[in-house]
């Protein structure tokens, strides 16, 4: 027995690492860019064979990679939801298999929460409000009649989609002068942002005072259609996005973009910690939050070599 006591510390040195199956949302901007090397790196660097699978932005697609994790056997599964529903079968799949799971980026709904461990991710809500805020003080002695708003909208069904334009709707309705007149999604995406927007500007009922684009890609292609249709992005047009990308930065550098609400995509250390924990059963927070600020034209060019993503 004392022989096997002594042996025990050695054999744990050769415990088989630690397996995660992660699905990704897709590739759909810099900020997925970023979180997707975040994850893999950090994984990398705690000793965490990953495996990763990308969902192309697609539900089935993830579906199909967390059943696949199950059947694997993997020790834990982390994953960003591409929409906020419909995941309640699959969790519970998980669940009978023994394997916790992580919620990362992005939020789901369902009625059991017991279904996944813990949510690690930003405050979309809050982020809608802050973008809210800064535009409500840019027109606070503003003596236009009125402040029409187009909104390029991220996935529709997506936490973000959602919850960026709950928080938004929820601070603007304090000066009613402030009008969204036409909604749409871009998916994400700068390509979608530029299509959107130019059908936006091509409706000449209403002139287009501000664009809330609920990311900096979407508000990149915009800029990109507004320039094209003549007018001064940052000028004729404020712009108002989310996320805080280098590219962002750089237009605001331009004047092309005026604010941009940080999203911070760099979560994967605190993740492959809570894996860890999550694992050896270590009591986790139910929802972790992420710190962030708010980041205007005036400081990004001090701003931008400081940048990480
Ligand atoms: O879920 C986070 C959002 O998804 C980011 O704001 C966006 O850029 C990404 O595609």
């Amino acid at each position: 027995l004392l022989a096997l006591s002594l042996a025990l510390p050695a054999l744990s040195a050769f415990a088989a690492p630690l397996v995660m199956g992660f699905s990704q949302v897709g590739a759909e901007s810099e900020w997925r860019t970023a979180n997707t090397s975040s994850v893999k790196s950090a994984a990398k660097e705690a000793g965490i064979t990953l495996k990763f699978a990308d969902a192309q932005q697609k539900q089935e697609n993830q579906v199909k990679a967390l059943r696949s994790f199950i059947a694997q056997k993997v020790d834990v599964i982390a994953f960003s939801p591409v929409v906020e529903s419909g995941w309640e079968t699959v969790l519970k799949e998980a669940k009978a298999a023994g394997i916790p799971v992580i919620l990362t980026d992005r939020a789901v709904k369902v009625t059991d929460e017991s279904l996944y461990v813990t949510f690690i991710g930003s405050d979309f809500v809050e982020e809608g409000r802050k973008a809210a805020k800064w535009l409500l003080d840019r027109v606070a002695k503003s003596t236009a009649p009125a402040i029409n708003v187009v909104e390029l909208q991220g996935t529709v069904g997506s936490a973000p989609a959602i919850d960026r334009k709950k928080g938004f709707e929820e601070i603007i309705k304090s000066n009613a002068k402030i009008q969204i007149i036409r909604s749409q999604s871009g998916d994400f995406t700068r390509a979608k942002g530029k299509e959107v927007m130019e059908s936006f500007l091509k409706q000449k009922d209403k002139k287009i005072d501000v664009l809330y684009a609920h990311n900096d890609d979407m508000a990149i292609g915009a800029i990109q259609a507004i320039e094209e249709a003549g007018l001064k992005p940052g000028v004729d047009i404020t712009i108002i996005s989310i996320d805080g990308v280098r590219g962002a930065f750089e237009a605001m550098k331009a004047g092309k973009l005026n604010v941009t609400v940080e999203c911070n995509p760099l979560l994967g250390p605190q993740l492959m910690q809570l894996a860890k924990d999550v694992v050896a059963k270590k009591p986790v927070e139910k929802r972790i939050k992420v710190i962030e600020g708010v980041y205007t034209a005036d400081q990004a060019a001090k701003e931008l070599p400081n940048r990480k993503y």
